[in-house]
């Protein structure tokens, strides 16, 4: 159905027959595009009413042309009449876009339950901190506190009070990081200031602090001067500590032997004599080779064994620097190097795998 727009004899204005001879015309026109869904439809409609030549426009514009006295009830009732029909064909258009919307979304749905198409990159723990993590756990189930020392440390805490004499090779410019402090007036006085070489200070200052009895690990990061296949500037180690009223070796054996089962699975252990000059006895733990193939083998070069930590008594000495009364309490202490044990978990040939960020090797762990 097409409806002819009125013609109007824009002279006489916005008469009431007039306007209401529009209204009929439009109200019929908007009927018929609303049910064809027409959308274009419906704006020539708009432009033919409303548009600058629009009919309605030209009857607004008569109303100027009214004697004065008519013009106000004219111009009234024919704005009155606009804004009803804008009204009700701003209802349709409304109506008609929310449902090609609607029928738009339903086209494209898009399920976000369902998983990504390719899966992002996932960041991850580095392999070290993965290590340290497990190892931290396991002596957490074992009653061992973390515990934290600072990387630049004092010589009493990296050396002297670990009862290392003044001449001892680890002190040597070959093995130790030397700190300058800012404005050192002499070389003999930036000796005190060092990069730990391990983390054993870190059992002093603990037991500074605390006191006994004591049950502590500390895993951090230590420096020392020598870079090779299996050596890094930089390395990790965890320390121990378990200093009690009866505290023996055998309770040292037992710690280690259940780290050792609870890392690596059932594995048998060995204790050899060892020194460190702040323990006495001083003990070297193996564990039974883990790849062992013989008489070649890499990891333990056919002796059955391979070396994972130092460990020892805590030297009385040692006890009484930091306080604790040496024929009370006695304890155990014992170190060892983290990214070792990585090589080990994962079979690495270099251990400057651990440390170049390549994401090729990163991402196989
Ligand atoms: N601090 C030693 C090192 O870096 C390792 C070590 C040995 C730690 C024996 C200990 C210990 O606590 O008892 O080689």
């Amino acid at each position: 159905m097409s409806v002819d727009v009125p013609q109007v004899n824009l002279d006489a204005g916005p008469t009431p027959e007039v306007l209401a001879q529009l209204e009929a015309a439009f109200t019929a026109e908007l009927a018929d595009a609303r049910g064809r869904a027409d959308v274009a439809e419906l704006q020539a409609l708009k432009s033919r009413y409303f548009g600058p030549k629009g009919v309605v426009s030209l009857l607004l514009r008569a109303v100027g042309k009214l004697p004065p006295e008519a013009r106000r009830d004219a111009g009234s009732s024919a704005n009155q009449v606009k804004k009803a029909l804008e009204g009700q064909l701003a209802e349709v258009l409304d109506a008609l876009e929310a449902k090609a919307k609607d029928a738009e979304l339903r086209r494209s749905r898009l399920d976000m339950t369902l998983p990504g198409r390719a899966p992002a990159p996932r960041g991850a723990l580095h392999p070290v901190n993965r290590i340290i993590r497990e190892m931290t756990d396991i002596f957490h189930r074992m009653g061992f506190e973390v515990a934290a020392g600072p990387e630049v440390e004092l010589d009493w805490y990296n050396f002297e009070a670990l009862n290392f004499p003044p001449d001892h090779p680890a002190r040597d410019m070959q093995d130790t990081f030397f700190v300058t402090r800012p404005g050192a007036p002499s070389e003999a006085s930036i000796r005190d200031l060092v990069l730990r070489t391990h983390t054993s200070p870190v059992q002093i200052r603990a037991m500074e602090k605390q006191g006994a009895p004591i049950r502590i690990i500390s895993p951090g990061r230590v420096f020392r001067h020598d870079s090779d296949a299996t050596h890094s500037p930089m390395f990790h180690q965890i320390e121990g500590l378990w200093v009690d009223e009866g505290v023996s070796l055998a309770h040292l054996k037992g710690v280690l032997s259940s780290f050792i089962n609870a890392m690596f699975g059932e594995r048998p252990m060995r204790l050899r004599p060892s020194f460190f000059p702040f323990v006495e006895p001083g003990v070297e733990v193996d564990m039974q080779c883990m790849l062992c193939d013989g008489a070649g083998c890499r990891l333990c070069k056919g002796t059955g064994w391979m070396e994972i930590l130092g460990a020892g008594m805590v030297h009385p000495k040692v006890l009484a620097n930091c306080g604790i009364d040496p024929e009370r309490y006695t304890g155990f202490a014992f170190g060892l190097g983290v990214d070792r044990i990585a090589m080990l978990r994962w079979k690495l040939d270099e251990l400057g795998h651990l440390f170049r960020s390549d994401v090729r090797f990163l991402s196989q762990i």
